[in-house]
């Protein structure tokens, strides 16, 4: 009582305040890409090679209204949306890119200590980010290679009074496989007091949708984005197909205008306008994965892994592929490597498909370098 506290002992850290569950992490990734090279090949984000279609560049050289705010609910792109999955625009909650979809599930679903089950290896955001709303993972491993399936038994097997969430990833990253849709199934069925996500990034590279077990069941939601097969990862825009049930409580956690610029938006919109020219460049990029797929197969000791997505995993006769993604970079080609042992993944490397000249850039580079590491039994 009365006593004077110094400075040092009455001021609590800047740390202390920071909320329980939330870690810190290097927030600078040293550049070694040089993107400005030429020739390079950027096969590391599972980016589409193709620029805007010529609808969405239209918009983008005559926009003018940016000091506009954009539509509070983004009617307009939901209704766009709505018109291409066939699914009411009510349903659908855009974000800017999945992962921005996914913060606002989060925000619906997850207290400290729910639980939420994911199969790894699969896309690392989906623990990160649950992890950092408290959620507790767990992880319920996909089949060894070379199958990398749902162990659906085990995944029912897990579910608790506190599950609340099951993520599946369907085609799923980063192995390309596209589970057998009865094992999806058997999931949302056999799991009804739970909500059963299907990110479906990569679903027009598959070429199949699970939208219609959204609007069969009440317990599932997919995930989709434009990022990919619609080349806007740089606009970022993805979107959720919820259950009605849910749609006023997203009504309440929602970002305003849902974090969608008014760019952004009106570009999706031009984009979904230009289907025969996105579905022509599918096309072109189907080919070129079984083209790719072929070429890789054919080298010695090498296992390309079926891929339903815009990029292949391939295993290969290396101890470790680290040095070899690391020369690779050196060359400016980029490709993906996955380090977590337990995910025995790490003697392979995951390659986005690029247009014709970057995946003859990578194969060429590749080729060569491979035979430097090339462990032989
Ligand atoms: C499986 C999966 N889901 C979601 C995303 C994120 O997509 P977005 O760009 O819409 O945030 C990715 C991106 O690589 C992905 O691979």
């Amino acid at each position: 009582m009365g006593e004077v506290m110094t400075a040092s002992t009455d001021k609590r850290s800047v740390t202390s305040l920071v909320r329980t569950g939330v870690e810190p992490a290097a927030g600078y990734r040293p550049g070694t890409a040089d993107h400005s090279h030429h020739p390079s090949a950027r096969l590391d984000m599972n980016e589409s090679p193709f620029g805007l279609s010529p609808k969405a560049q239209a918009v983008l050289d005559a926009y003018t209204d940016g000091n506009r705010y954009p539509d509070f609910l983004q009617a307009p792109l939901r209704e766009a949306l709505s018109a291409y999955t066939d699914v009411p625009a009510e349903r659908i909650i855009p974000g800017a890119g999945l992962d921005d979809v996914f913060e606002t599930l989060a925000l619906l679903l997850i207290e400290p200590g729910d639980e939420v089950i994911i199969c790894e290896p699969t896309f690392g955001v989906y623990r990160s980010l649950m992890t950092m709303h408290g959620a507790v993972i767990v992880n319920v491993p996909l089949t060894p290679k070379p199958d990398f399936r749902l162990d659906v038994d085990a995944i029912l097997a897990a579910i608790t009074e506190k599950t609340k969430l099951i993520m599946l990833c369907q085609p799923n990253n980063p192995t390309g496989t596209l589970m057998p849709r009865e094992d999806i199934e058997r999931i949302v069925t056999g799991a009804p007091s739970v909500i059963v996500g299907i990110d479906e990034a990569y679903a027009e590279f598959a070429q199949t949708s699970h939208i219609d077990l959204a609007n069969a069941h009440e317990n599932v939601v997919i995930f989709r984005t434009l990022s990919k097969f619609a080349g806007l990862a740089g606009y970022r825009v993805g979107y959720g197909i919820f259950p009605d049930a849910l749609v006023p409580y997203l009504n309440r956690v929602a970002p305003p205008f849902f974090n969608i610029s008014a760019i952004s938006s009106e570009i999706a919109i031009a984009s979904l306008n230009d289907l025969d020219v996105l579905n022509e460049r599918l096309n072109v990029l189907l080919a070129e994965r079984a083209q790719l797929s072929a070429n890789l197969g054919e080298i010695e000791g090498v296992t390309v892994y079926p891929s339903a997505t815009n990029f292949i995993l391939a295993d290969l006769p290396v101890a470790t592929s680290e040095p070899l993604l690391k020369e690779l970079a050196e060359r400016h080609v980029y490709v993906r490597r996955f380090g977590i042992p337990e995910h025995d993944l790490t003697q392979a490397l995951r390659i986005s498909i690029g247009s014709p000249e970057d995946n003859r850039l990578f194969l060429e580079t590749f080729t060569e370098l491979l035979e430097h590491h090339r462990v032989s039994h």
